[in-house]
C-alpha cells in the first residue's frame, strides 16, 4: 500500500513535470513569434511611437575581454581610429602606405572610432549588412562595405577577403553592436544629410572658413591631424566617388558636427556655402563613376572635377545639382 502510495505519487510528479515543460515550450515559442512580429513591425512601421526605442549604449573599449577574440577588437579598433597611422607604419615603403591609404582615418568622419552618435555612428552595422545599396546595385556585405570607404573615402585599396585586418575591423563592428538586433531601426543611421538645401554662395563660404575652419583644417585644406582636423581637400582627403563629396551629405554632416566644440551653431545657409567652399576645391579623382548606381537612381549632387570647375568659374546650375534625384 505504501509502496504504491509512493508511486502514485511519483507518477503525476512526473506528470504535472510533463506539462509544466511543454506548457513551458509552447509559451517560449510563442514568445518568440511575437518577438519576431514586434522586430518587423519596427522595419515597417510608419509611425515611431509604435516601435521600441532602440538604445543607445555600445560596450566601453575598457569592456574588451583578454584573449585572441578581445585582440582581435582591439587591433580592429585601432584601424578603425588610426587607419592611416596603422598601415602607413606597417607598409613596407611610403610610396606604399599612401597607395594604400590616403591620409584619413575612419575617425575622421565617424568620430570617437564610430561611437559618436551624431558622426555618422557605426553603432549597430553587423546588425545592419548585409543590405541593399543602391551605389552598388547590389547586395552588400559589412566587408564589403568597408571596403567601399577604402577606396572612396580613404581613396586606398581594398583588403583581401582573407585580410585579417578586415576580420578584425568586424570583430571590432559586432562588439560596438552588441544588444542591436537583426533589422532593428537606428534612429542615428543617415542622419547626416541636409534636405532642401539653399543654393550656396562660395565667397561666403570662403569667409566663414576663414573664421572657423582653418584652426583645425589649415588653409589650404590640408589639415593638421586625421582625428584633430584632417585634410578637406588636396591628395590626403577623400575622392570624389565618396559619400562625402556629395554636396547634401558635406552640409549636413557640417551643419551637425562643425566646427568641432561648436556643432548646431551653423544656419542651413552657412553649412551650405561652407560645403560648397571645400568641395569646389581639388581632390582624388574617382575612375569608377560610370559603374555606380547601375540600376538608376543616380543623385545629382556628387561634386566631379567637371562641377568643380563650374564652381570655381560661376557658371554651375545650381538647381539642377539640388534636384531630388528619382527614385
Ligand atoms: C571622408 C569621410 C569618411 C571616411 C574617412 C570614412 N567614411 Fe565611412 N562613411 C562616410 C559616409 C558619408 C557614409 C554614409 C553615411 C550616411 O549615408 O549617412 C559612410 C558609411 C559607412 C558605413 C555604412 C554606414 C551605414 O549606416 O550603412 C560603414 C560601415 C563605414 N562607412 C565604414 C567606414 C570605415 C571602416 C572607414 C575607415 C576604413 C570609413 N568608413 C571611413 C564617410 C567616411
Ligand atoms: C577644433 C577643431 C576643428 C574645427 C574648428 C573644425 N573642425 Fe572639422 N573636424 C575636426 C575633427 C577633429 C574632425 C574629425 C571628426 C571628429 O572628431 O568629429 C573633423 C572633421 C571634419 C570633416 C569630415 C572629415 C573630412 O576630412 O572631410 C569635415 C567635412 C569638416 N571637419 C569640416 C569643417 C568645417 C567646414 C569647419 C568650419 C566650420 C570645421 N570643420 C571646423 C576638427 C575641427
Amino acid at each position: 500500500m505504501k509502496r504504491s502510495t509512493g508511486l502514485t505519487f511519483g507518477a503525476l510528479f512526473l506528470g504535472a513535470l510533463l506539462i509544466i515543460g511543454f506548457l513551458g515550450i509552447r509559451l517560449s515559442s510563442e514568445m518568440s513569434a511575437a518577438g519576431q512580429d514586434a522586430a518587423q513591425d519596427n522595419e515597417t512601421s510608419e509611425d515611431p511611437g509604435n516601435a521600441a526605442e532602440i538604445a543607445y549604449n555600445p560596450p566601453s573599449m575598457e569592456d574588451v575581454p583578454d584573449g585572441p577574440d578581445g585582440d582581435a577588437i582591439k587591433r580592429g579598433f585601432e584601424l578603425v581610429n588610426n587607419t592611416s597611422e596603422v598601415l602607413w607604419s606597417e607598409a613596407a615603403t611610403a610610396e606604399d602606405g599612401r597607395e594604400r591609404v590616403n591620409g584619413l582615418s575612419c575617425t575622421s568622419c565617424h568620430a570617437g572610432a564610430g561611437l559618436e552618435k551624431d558622426s555618422s555612428s557605426l553603432v549597430g552595422m553587423t546588425a545592419a549588412y548585409p543590405m541593399y545599396i543602391g551605389r552598388s546595385g547590389q547586395i552588400v556585405t559589412i566587408e564589403e562595405r568597408i571596403n567601399g570607404c577604402m577606396v572612396r573615402s580613404m581613396d586606398g585599396e581594398k583588403f583581401a577577403e582573407d585580410d585579417e585586418d578586415l576580420d578584425a575591423m568586424v570583430a571590432y563592428f559586432k562588439y560596438i553592436s552588441e544588444g542591436v538586433p537583426v533589422g532593428a531601426e537606428m534612429p542615428w543611421r543617415h542622419t547626416n544629410s541636409m534636405d532642401n538645401m539653399p543654393v550656396p554662395n562660395v565667397e561666403d563660404g570662403e569667409l566663414l572658413y576663414q573664421q572657423s575652419c582653418i584652426a583645425c583644417h589649415a588653409e589650404d585644406g590640408s589639415g593638421i591631424g586625421s582625428n584633430s582636423g584632417p585634410a578637406l581637400w588636396g591628395e590626403d582627403s577623400f575622392n570624389d566617388g565618396a559619400g562625402m563629396g556629395r554636396i547634401t551629405k558635406m552640409a549636413g554632416y557640417i551643419q551637425n558636427n562643425m566646427p568641432k566644440g561648436g556643432e548646431g551653431t551653423l544656419s542651413d545657409q552657412e553649412s551650405a556655402d561652407l560645403a560648397a567652399y571645400v568641395l569646389m576645391h581639388d581632390r582624388p579623382e574617382w575612375k569608377g563613376h560610370d559603374k555606380d548606381w547601375p540600376n538608376g537612381g543616380r543623385p545629382n549632387d556628387i561634386i566631379t572635377n567637371e562641377l568643380r570647375e563650374q564652381i570655381r568659374n560661376g557658371t554651375v546650375d545650381w538647381e539642377e545639382v539640388l534636384r531630388k534625384a528619382e527614385k
